[in-house]
């Protein structure tokens, strides 16, 4: 049975770190080695660190896939679907390599992060790096919890992993978009909590779902839930967290799945809205400034990556 990386599924944490790297020419085969590797690295630091629930997620950019595996692909991985309508826009970026650790320690988080570049050492060029952390109970830094309506339990794997019927080469794995949001703060923190409130459809301190006579068609949660035509609702795993300093700061958005599909029809009813134009105003007080896509292959694709 083909076992998924722990950090798709995993519960939320306090830490997070996003290394995002490209490769560097001619090192495919080094690189392929360091990431089989790479799952014994994560468990050897969670036993050593129980308490801190380490995860972690290695994932292979949309475009740099058949490059650095040739021989299979998984069946719907593509190019992150960058997409814009008047000033709202989702810019689509590539990187090659994503590394996801998350824990309740931001030093172990750290710890670890410092061992992946080492490892990885003259292959890749670091591109990016994001520091993330748990706001209050679980919130954005907009003051609204993130999170509530995600799928639980073992419904969570359902909605995250591949399944034999779908892809048999690629089963436990997942497909994986990225955005960085940036938050314009004083603009959203200058609107009455009522105005807020419209704008995600739920309440700002109890997290209460607005009845659906009362939400907008503008709201976040209206334009992001959404039903195929037999009436099932299309799910993602969302796994986001809040980052950023003094000068910049936001969502470091995450969402795996095992269709690509759901999260570029959420995005695509965020951005262009509905029939009636009804866009989401969230996109108002917070924008993308990068996107990507990437695999995140079963543990067993990423121990037979040292055989390739
Ligand atoms: C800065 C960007 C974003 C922020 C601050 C944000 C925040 C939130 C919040 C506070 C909720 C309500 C609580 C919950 O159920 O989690 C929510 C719901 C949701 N969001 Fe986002 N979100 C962002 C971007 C996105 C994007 C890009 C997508 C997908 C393309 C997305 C998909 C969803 C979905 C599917 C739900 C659940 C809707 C429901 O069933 O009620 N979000 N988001």
């Amino acid at each position: 049975m083909a076992r998924e990386q722990f950090g798709i599924c995993a519960e939320a944490s306090l830490h997070g770190y996003y290394l995002l790297f490209n490769a560097l020419d001619d090192k495919n085969a080094f690189i392929r080695q360091a990431l089989s590797r790479l799952p014994a690295l994560f468990e050897d630091y969670a036993d050593r660190f129980s308490e801190a629930n380490l995860t972690g997620v290695i994932a292979i950019g949309a475009n740099y896939w058949d490059e650095f595996c040739p021989q299979a692909r998984p069946k719907q991985l593509a190019p992150f679907p960058a997409m814009s309508c008047d000033d709202r826009v989702a810019p689509g970026g590539s990187y090659d390599l994503y590394i996801e650790i998350r824990s309740d320690r931001a030093d172990v988080n750290h710890i670890v992060s410092d061992k992946v570049c080492h490892l990885l050492s003259d292959s890749v060029e670091l591109v990016e790096q994001v520091r993330s952390f748990r706001y209050l109970d679980g919130r954005d830094l907009t003051g609204f919890v993130d999170g509530t309506e995600n799928p639980r339990g073992f419904h969570r794997r359902e909605v995250a992993l591949v399944n034999a019927t779908a892809d048999e080469n690629f089963v436990g794995g997942s497909y994986l978009h990225i955005q960085r949001y940036r938050h314009n703060l004083n603009l959203w923190n200058a609107i009455e909590q009522e105005s807020q409130e419209e704008i995600f459809g739920r309440t700002k301190f109890e997290d209460i779902e607005f009845d659906d006579d009362k939400k907008m068609p503008t709201a976040h949660t209206k334009r992001a839930n959404l039903k195929d035509d037999e009436g099932n609702s299309l799910e993602i795993v969302r796994q986001s967290m809040p980052y950023g300093e003094m000068k910049m700061q936001g969502l470091f958005f995450v969402a795996y799945c095992n269709t690509p599909q759901n999260f570029e029809l959420m995005l695509r009813s965020m951005i262009f809205g509905d029939n009636e134009g009804n866009y989401d105003h969230l996109l108002e007080f917070t924008q993308a400034e990068t996107g990507a896509a990437f695999f995140a292959p079963s543990l067993n694709f990423l121990a037979g990556l040292a055989l390739a």
